[in-house]
């Protein structure tokens, strides 16, 4: 069989829908012996009970009570595909990865898209951002891209993240999503406005997977063979075009199908309408960001193109769905930490907190023998090493007799010291709780070049997304945003109010500067009257 992936974990050949495991159509249990009937349980005479001896009848339900795994805590919902990455730039003067070393080279990879909010059922076109995780399976290594949509986040400090989700997730009473919570939360953290104006803006709900950008978002670093380092966002530009939907086009989509991005994606791929993404990279120097006033690891903000262009490196193309939609995409685990030589972290808060969170997280949804379900084993590494041995669900061999324990007399797994990244230094090493709002409490200036970026058609179908958005928000949390908006532009400001039937001066533009986490308590806490 050519490609791994078309193995399951015994590495035999998958079967397709119409054949049948090995050459026999033999219904038997997994201990392999045959099913006397899967049509009449076994009872005790034509009317009397069940018997406990009928060991097919437990075995099938037993099984089926189990086929539910815990679903992702946020990105429930996705589609996942198999494809390939080529090579179309060089880039080696700022990486040594393999996966980049030369120009047509091509590397297996697998993808999954997803909404946020949404439970494993809910429907795909939400206003809402999309994940856009990839995995390349590169022969250093896995190294997954577990980015977004867009191009920030709403805040800088990882301590947030369970809030957030609790906020735009259900009320615990109600166990509905509730406007109210999300916006009192959104609103309070100003830092939050340019990811709410991008989402609340004409791309907050794709008209699916194909038509849509995404990014990484946060910085990473490069490192070249000369062990030097930069700093770099990874981007990936739809060569399908973006397309979009408005608030009433989504409400139709979903009234008729509530897997329109599933079935979009797995379609165009049947049909062997293979879409592409093409891969750039912005650079920043380490002096560069020494010298930038604002932090460049900080999530919230973007670097401009302007000052920071795209590069082109490659290209992406997704052509092959899952034989198995449970196997490879629900089974699937990316982890920002899966990083290869020349390819590595940065300094931002958020992406630090994320190293922990997605393994945990996997090993608690799928076990801790996770990477060896194929879609997330290391394909393109000839073999693995590690000193894990043991754990739930081990099914590979568990590495025989072999040593595991380290250090010891037979050179079995040895450091790769030549991997060493090159020294970071971190400023202050004061270890502190550091307000950010006391080195940069200016949350506006982005949003509001967003906003100036718009047409004014742009910026009337902004306003009415936030005030349709908005819903049932108390009317404090619509003041304290048109007052956020305000800041942006006063433009933005008037919009959102007039959108909202809202008499601009009845809004209180004076809140406390948010410089501090006092002052952004402050603001947050005032006119509860309203
Ligand atoms: C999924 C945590 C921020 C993109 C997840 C999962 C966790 C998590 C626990 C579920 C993982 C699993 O069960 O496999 C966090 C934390 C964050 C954070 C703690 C911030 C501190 C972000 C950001 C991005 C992002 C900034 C994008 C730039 C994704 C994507 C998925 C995901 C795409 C779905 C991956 C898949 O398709 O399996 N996140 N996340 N997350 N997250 Fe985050």
């Amino acid at each position: 069989c050519k490609n791994p992936m078309d193995k399951n974990q015994l590495g035999e050949p998958l079967p397709s829908r119409n054949q049948t495991v090995g050459d026999t159509t033999e219904l038997t249990t997994v201990a392999g012996a045959p099913v006397e009937s899967n049509q009449d349980s076994m009872t005790s005479g034509r009317r009397g009970p069940l018997m406990l001896q009928e060991i097919w009848f437990l075995e099938k339900l037993a099984h089926f009570n189990r086929e539910v795994i815990p679903e992702r805590r946020m990105h429930a919902k996705g589609s996942g595909a198999f494809g390939t990455f080529t090579v179309t730039h060089d880039i080696t003067n700022y990486t040594k990865a393999a996966i980049f070393s030369e120009i047509g080279k091509q590397t297996k990879m697998f993808a999954r898209f997803s909404t946020v909010a949404g439970e494993r059922g809910a429907a795909d076109a939400e206003r809402d951002i999309r994940g856009f995780a990839l995995k390349f399976y590169t022969e250093e290594g896995n190294w997954d891209m577990v980015g977004n949509n867009t191009p920030v986040f709403f805040f800088r400090d990882p301590l947030k993240f369970p809030d957030l989700n609790h906020a735009i997730k259900r009320d615990p009473r109600t166990n509905m999503r509730s406007s109210n919570t999300n916006w009192d939360f959104w609103t309070s953290l100003p830092e939050a406005l340019l990811q709410v104006t991008i989402i609340m803006g004409d791309r907050g709900i794709p008209s699916s997977y194909r038509h849509m950008h995404g990014f990484s978002s946060h910085a990473y670093s490069l490192i070249n063979k000369n062990n030097e380092r930069v700093w770099v966002k990874f981007h990936f530009r739809s060569q399908q075009g973006i397309r979009t939907l408005t608030d009433q086009e989504a409400a139709k989509v979903v009234g008729m199908d509530r897997e329109s991005h599933q079935r979009d994606l797995y379609e165009a791929i049947e049909k062997g309408k293979f879409p592409k993404w093409k891969m750039y990279i912005q650079v920043m120097t380490e002096e560069q960001a020494n010298s930038m006033k604002n932090n460049p690891f900080d999530l919230t903000k973007m670097w401009h193109k302007k000052d920071y262009p795209l590069i082109p490196v490659g290209e992406f193309e997704l052509n092959k769905n899952p034989e198995n939609y449970f196997a490879d995409v629900e089974q699937a685990a990316f982890s920002p930490a899966n990083v290869v030589p020349g390819i590595s972290f940065s300094p931002d808060r958020m992406l630090q907190g994320r190293l922990f969170s997605y393994g945990d997280a996997q090993r608690y949804r799928l076990g801790v023998n996770h990477h060896q379900i194929p879609v997330n084993s290391p394909q393109g590494v000839k073999n693995y090493h590690s000193f894990h041995r043991d754990g739930q669900m081990r099914v590979d061999g568990n590495r025989g007799s072999q040593l595991h324990y380290e250090p010891n007399s037979y050179g079995n797994w040895n450091d790769q010291p030549q991997y060493a990244l090159p020294v970071e230094k971190t400023g202050s090493t004061d270890i502190w709780r550091y307000d950010f709002r006391e080195d940069d409490s200016d949350y506006y200036t982005q949003p509001g070049e967003l906003f100036r970026a718009m047409t004014s058609d742009q910026q009337q179908v902004l306003f009415e997304n936030t005030a349709r958005n908005l819903g049932d928000s108390t009317l404090q949390i619509k003041h304290r945003h048109i007052y956020n908006c305000y800041q942006a532009d006063p433009e933005y400001g008037k919009g959102v109010a007039k959108a909202l039937e809202i008499e601009i001066s009845t809004v209180d533009l004076n809140l406390p500067a948010r410089t501090s986490r006092k002052a952004n308590y402050e603001a947050n806490n005032k006119h509860p009257e309203l």
